[in-house]
């Protein structure tokens, strides 16, 4: 396969930044482009996943949807990193908190993402795989929120395949071996980056509590998902 790909719409690899934030929703990412980023420039449309390269304090950042779910991000990733160079991905989203310490718009980083999914199967490990961070970006992500006063809860997610799941209390046994929150991509993406030998992080905000069961409202969401912004993008 060379470029363009199946799913982005890009004929030549140096449009796409070497470091890509990753929000599961397009329209998240168009925001930040026109947000965060300076001289946004769009360069997928392809199925609405929007993607846009621009600068931020002078260095070249690219700002793409993944989709929802390990099915997506692993598309999108796997072609940001083997067709157009890509080699910092960081996923910015939210998560559903698993332990009572866990606060709505709290920040979490996902140093490990454990699953339910058979994202692993491709590679016929002769056992379990334990998808992990960068620790490059996961170190640098902490000094940066430790420097800015931001407090961030670093430790196990889960990337989940099911978001309303028959068995309701499945979640209790995630958490009882210390698995601090719930999102959908986190695996797939650190699959993708380790296999590639590439760095991948995934940062999110508490959205909701299945301890609690506290939901937020997307207004209220804003604060919180600033700082988070704040940090993945002095990553880059
Ligand atoms: N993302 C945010 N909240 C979530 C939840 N409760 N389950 C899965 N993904 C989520």
């Amino acid at each position: 396969m060379s470029i363009p790909t199946a799913h982005i719409e890009v004929k030549e690899s140096d449009v796409i930044a070497e470091t890509v934030l990753l929000p599961g929703d397009p329209l998240r990412a168009k925001f930040i482009a026109e947000n965060f980023l300076e001289n946004p420039v769009q360069f997928n449309t392809v199925r609405n996943m929007f993607g846009f390269t621009g600068t931020y304090k002078g260095k070249k950042i690219s700002v793409m949807g993944s989709g929802m779910g390990m099915a997506s991000i692993g598309i999108y990733s796997y072609e940001l990193i083997h067709f157009y160079g890509v080699k910092n991905l960081i996923r910015v989203g939210s998560c559903g908190a698993f332990q009572p310490n866990l606060n709505l718009y709290d920040i979490v980083i996902g140093m490990s993402a454990s699953t339910n999914s058979n994202y692993a199967s491709q590679y016929n490990l002769p056992g379990s795989y334990a998808p992990t961070a960068s620790y490059t970006l996961l170190k640098k992500a902490v000094d940066i929120a430790e420097d800015k006063g931001y407090d961030v809860n670093v430790g196990n997610i889960l990337s989940s395949d099911i978001f309303y799941d028959d068995d309701a209390d499945a979640w209790k046994r995630w958490a009882k071996m210390g698995v601090l929150a719930v999102e959908m991509e986190a695996a797939a993406l650190y699959m993708n980056a380790n296999r590639a030998g590439v760095n991948a992080l995934t940062i999110l905000t508490v959205s909701d509590s299945l301890v609690t069961h506290e939901q937020t409202t997307s207004e209220e969401r804003q604060t919180a998902f600033t700082k988070m912004m704040e940090i993945a993008l002095e990553l880059a």
